[in-house]
């Protein structure tokens, strides 16, 4: 009897926080960003590379928004405490890859270019390029400012992360899961019996091997948040490091 509602308390408060998250502290993750707009509802996180570059997801610039989209601007969120503060900086352009689907999530990255750069200090630093794709195992944290719910809405005012290990795309393509749509290009990250998880508004951000500022992953897709069977799935950067795409697009822009 005790045992049944101890398990019944645990999944509560596992169902309570979609992102099983906690909340970071205010230097673990000073390269990510926080994509704001004052025209556009634009809701998504990213990660700055050097001082004019952010990298996010393609799927959070909308097609039609381009013109609008360029007056919305950054936010930074750093220690309020610290001589950094937090910083906002204008957007002058937006790169997603050219070959982004928008029904696949295919190719699910965009590199944006400010108008001012940042300034770099200890709350606000930039993120360093993976040298190979994470194997299955490795265990990785994933940050933002999305969505604290599996059902229901609740946006945090503080930055939250989770740990969570790399999956293997076999796994994660099995019929009972997502069936085939995990392509080559993503990585499949979270825990198969549900519970932690990124959600909605942690898009475009960052997935880092643990406890380093080695960059992954960004945050994509998933059906719904947290559920069994359905981890999230993430755009595996070290694809487009291979291919050139980040580096050839920051050479040429
Ligand atoms: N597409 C979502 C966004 O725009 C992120 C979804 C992540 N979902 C998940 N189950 N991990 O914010």
């Amino acid at each position: 009897m005790k045992l049944l509602i101890l398990a019944a308390l645990v999944s509560v408060c596992a169902a309570d926080k979609i992102v099983g998250g906690d909340e970071a502290a205010k230097d673990q993750f000073p390269f990510i960003v926080h994509l704001d707009s004052k025209t556009v509802q634009a809701f998504c996180d990213g990660s700055i590379i050097d001082e004019y570059w952010i990298i996010s997801a393609a799927h959070c610039y909308q097609s039609g928004n381009s013109n609008k989209a360029v007056a919305g601007d950054f936010y930074l969120q750093a220690d309020d405490s610290s001589t950094d503060g937090s910083q906002n900086r204008l957007i002058e352009k937006f790169i997603k890859h050219g070959a982004y689907n928008s029904r696949t999530l295919e190719n699910d990255i965009m590199l944006i270019r400010l108008v001012e750069p940042f300034t770099m200090g200890a709350f606000i630093s930039p993120i360093a390029l993976p040298t190979e794709t994470p194997p299955a195992g490795t265990e990785t944290d994933i940050s933002g400012w999305g969505n604290t719910l599996s059902s229901g809405t609740n946006y945090p005012d503080e930055l939250r992360f989770v740990t969570l290990p790399v999956l293997s795309r076999i796994t994660c393509n099995k019929p009972s899961s997502y069936n085939g749509e995990v392509l080559e290009s993503m990585l499949c990250i979270g825990d198969m019996s549900g519970g932690q998880d990124s959600c909605q508004g942690d898009s475009g951000g960052p997935v880092t091997l643990m406890n380093s500022n080695v960059l992954v992953g960004i945050v994509s897709w998933g059906y719904g948040c947290a559920q069994p069977n359905y981890p999230g799935i993430y755009t595996d950067v070290y694809h487009y490091v291979e291919s050139g795409w980040i580096t050839t697009t920051m050479n040429n822009n």
